[in-house]
């Protein structure tokens, strides 16, 4: 009677738990989405997801809670982890102190002191073991048969959910990196530094659209379509786009019509993300007074992300050296900014770009030295 009443309680626990994870794509949350319910289910103190790097020969998590920075490494065969990478096997420990399998390593980084562990391999659908889960201190006793079984199962749900999110990150991820590489061709001959140009405005803009209080996929479509806005200068000539003075009116017009070019080579798609590279391209050099171009359009009639992207291309390009100018202090810039707030650029983006100020300044400190536009 105890145990099918055990047995159903179990069947809808799990139905909810896999309900809860199935909708979380993001690789990240769904690992800490993870370990909470997970150390809930077991009753225990902790939960850690560890995921198999076969390349780097690593076991990584995110989200040992209560350990500062963002991730813990360790060598793909060691501690309890290691062992069950190794074995494919549920590995119940009493008492970890007196285990030879236990390392004493993190309980030393993060000061915890590590009792019982129960963990369970994270299997993909062709068996390969993608990580592990470590369920530490169970709140009273030890961990029992029935933990183990409930952790197994766990794992089946769970490692479906984490495969799919290795797959869309992957997608993602060639997405950027295509992206970038296009960008980089089409600034390539004008920047003195393009990776970090382009680097620049993807995470400026993305801080901006999240504070903004935008939803996830457009702050993400955002950090991936604002790098294409200047894809249009691959059309200009050298003795325009190169000319190290002041441009005439007449090689400015020219210029201008970058944006053109770029929308253009943007246009037609289905896709949100090079919709949203479409406008930006095109609507990037529009003035919120409606005296920018190419088309003049005005106020919120020009695309958010547009609007958003060209108050950090300015503030990016008044704080870079440029074939045609010095580089500006960042006070200047942001004085700069805020004074053509309302006729250059949307106020509202320029309120928000203001609190995002300490945020971008600490990119711009860690990004002085040269680098990839992929490296994070
Ligand atoms: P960019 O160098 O990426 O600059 C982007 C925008 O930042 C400019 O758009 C402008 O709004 C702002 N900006 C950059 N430098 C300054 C500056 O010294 N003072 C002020 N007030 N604003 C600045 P804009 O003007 O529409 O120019 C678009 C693109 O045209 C520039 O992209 C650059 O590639 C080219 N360009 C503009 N002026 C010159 C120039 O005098 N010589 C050359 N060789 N190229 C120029
Ligand atoms: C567009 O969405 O067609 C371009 C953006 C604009 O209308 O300004
Ligand atoms: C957009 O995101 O495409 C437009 C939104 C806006 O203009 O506010
Ligand atoms: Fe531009």
């Amino acid at each position: 009677m105890i145990k099918a009443l055990s047995a159903r309680l179990y069947k809808e626990r799990l139905a909810e738990f896999g309900r809860k994870i199935s909708g979380e794509t993001r690789l990240t949350p769904l690992l800490m989405l993870l370990a909470e319910e997970v150390r809930g289910m077991l009753r225990a103190d902790r939960c850690t997801v560890f995921l198999a790097d076969r390349e780097k020969n690593i076991l990584w998590s995110k989200i040992a809670q209560g350990l500062v920075g963002p991730r813990i490494r360790i060598p793909i065969n060691s501690g309890v982890a290691g062992h069950v990478v190794e074995t494919g096997r549920v590995v119940n420990i009493a008492d970890a102190y007196k285990d030879g399998r236990f390392s004493k390593e993190t309980d030393i980084i993060t000061g915890y002191r590590t009792k019982t562990i129960l963990a369970a391999p994270l299997r993909g659908r062709d068996g390969l073991i993608l990580g592990v889960f470590q369920v530490l201190n169970k709140i009273r006793g030890r961990f029992n048969a029935e933990d183990e079984g409930l952790l197994q199962m766990i794992s089946v749900i769970a490692a479906t959910a984490v495969e799919n999110a290795q797959l869309v990150e992957a997608l993602r991820r060639s997405h950027l990196e295509t992206i970038y590489r296009m960008a980089m061709v089409a600034e390539y001959r004008d920047q003195y530094d393009t990776a970090k140009h382009l680097r620049h405005i993807s995470k400026y803009s993305a801080i901006v659209a999240e504070a903004m209080g935008l939803d996830y996929e457009t702050i993400e479509n955002i950090r991936y379509a604002s790098p294409l806005h200047d894809v249009g200068k691959v059309a200009i000539p050298d003795a325009i786009l190169l000319k190290p003075g002041k441009l005439t009116p007449e090689e400015f017009e020219v210029m201008k019509k970058h944006a053109v070019y770029g929308a253009e080579m943007l246009k037609g798609s289905s896709e949100r993300i090079m919709q949203m590279a479409y406008n930006v391209a095109l609507c990037h050099h529009e003035r919120f007074d409606g005296t920018g171009y190419p088309r003049g359009v005005k106020g919120k009639d020009i695309p958010l992300e547009a609007r958003i992207v060209a108050v950090v291309d300015v503030f990016d390009a008044l704080t870079s050296k440029r074939v045609y100018k010095e580089s500006w202090p960042v006070e200047e810039a942001v004085k700069y900014v805020r004074e053509r707030s309302g006729a250059d650029f949307d106020p509202d983006v320029v309120r928000i770009f203001e609190t995002c100020l300490p945020h971008i300044q600490e990119i711009m400190a860690e990004d002085a030295p040269a680098g990839s536009p992929l490296s994070d």
